[in-house]
């Protein structure tokens, strides 16, 4: 899949958006996101400190036609960490090689990947915490010294070969950063987290989303979105997709927000944002747990959940709204968590 990118303002054409077969899950969305991403850095919204940094080594790098730096992006799911490396791409107008690190099981896949980088090329790899050892091992020089250095023959007969490398940017994206190794953390110059995003900055994306999608929308109705959405842009798209459903099934030109509330209601987000599952944790620390503490593991085993998902996806968010606090003896329900399950 190969995505052209827009051009957009004064600047020369970006080439092609390459998308390797192993596109990470955002990316192979079905596309669905595709037209609803900002390109360049002027038409994203929010994570104000990220844009001032990464603009300021965009500008330094272009100056001195060279590759950017590597990049580690690391943050909960969902606030534009994709996104963000093709908007570098763009801004530096060439191409962004997408890959996530789970499908890069055998050596000739990474070496497959940084084999073919043309220079000054953009390599993103999601969930980097999960690459092996023996890619992991390869991206060392790769990075430091745009040297691959391959083992041919085996046994004592095995000697090292060095390939040189075109200078590229690694941009690696996490959601665990205490996952990743430091020798592999270190050899990233720019290391940003993504913040989640404030009503306002939802409210404008839903805004700017809408008007995209050519989709009428009261302001009072993305503010409800953007009050939904678990400060998170992507769950704001999803949700705008599905007022949209309930507003051409019902024949409404103009989304008010008492529709926005109505369609939501039946996908049971509540007022806050909070899912299901949200709600199961909630609900389970109260009532089998008294509250807590109790660990990860024991509650991830109680809800069937993947502990890693439990703690990379759903906690994050209600730690943020002072839900749910993480204490040296586990998960503690807070009094602001008990009060959202009451009023439910
Ligand atoms: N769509 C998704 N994320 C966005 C962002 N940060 N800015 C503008 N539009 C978006």
């Amino acid at each position: 899949m190969a995505i052209q990118s827009s051009s957009g303002g004064s600047k020369p054409p970006a080439p092609k958006r390459l998308v390797a077969p192993e596109a990470t899950a955002a990316e192979s969305d079905g596309g669905r996101d595709e037209g609803l991403r900002p390109r360049r850095l002027c038409d994203y919204i929010g994570q104000s400190e990220l844009k001032q940094v990464l603009g300021i080594a965009v500008e330094a790098t272009r100056l001195r036609n060279d590759a950017l730096d590597h990049v580690l992006l690391y943050g909960p799911p969902g606030l534009g960490k994709t996104t963000m490396a093709l908007v570098l791409a763009e801004e530096l107008g060439v191409s962004c090689r997408i890959a996530s690190a789970p499908a890069l099981e055998r050596p000739r896949d990474i070496v497959g990947l940084l084999m073919n980088l043309q220079p000054r090329e953009l390599l993103f790899i999601d969930e980097i915490h999960r690459l092996n050892r023996v890619a992991e091992e390869l991206l060392y020089p790769a990075m430091e010294d745009f040297r691959l250095d391959l083992t041919v023959g085996a046994g004592p007969a095995a000697r090292t070969r060095s390939l040189e490398l075109p200078p590229f940017t690694l941009v690696g994206a996490t959601t665990k950063a205490g996952s990743l190794s430091s020798p592999l953390r270190d050899r990233f110059g720019l290391i940003q987290r993504l913040e989640f995003y404030s009503c306002g900055d939802l409210e404008a994306i839903v805004s700017r989303s809408a008007q995209l999608l050519q989709l009428e929308l009261a302001a009072e109705a993305a503010a409800e979105i953007a009050q939904r959405c678990r400060g998170t842009p992507r769950i704001a798209n999803r949700l705008l997709r599905r007022v949209r459903d309930f507003a051409s099934v019902r024949g409404i030109a103009t989304v008010e927000a008492p529709v926005v509330v109505e369609a939501l209601a039946m996908h049971r987000v509540d007022g806050r944002g909070l899912d299901p599952s949200d709600r199961r944790l909630l609900s389970l620390l109260e009532t089998s747990y008294g509250g807590g503490p109790a660990g990860l593991d024991t509650l991830a085993a109680a809800l069937g959940e993947d502990p890693d998902t439990l703690e990379a996806v759903v906690e994050p968010f209600l730690l943020q709204l002072g839900f749910l606090q993480r204490t040296p003896r586990g998960r503690v329900l807070t009094d602001a968590g008990r009060a959202h399950l009451e009023a439910a």
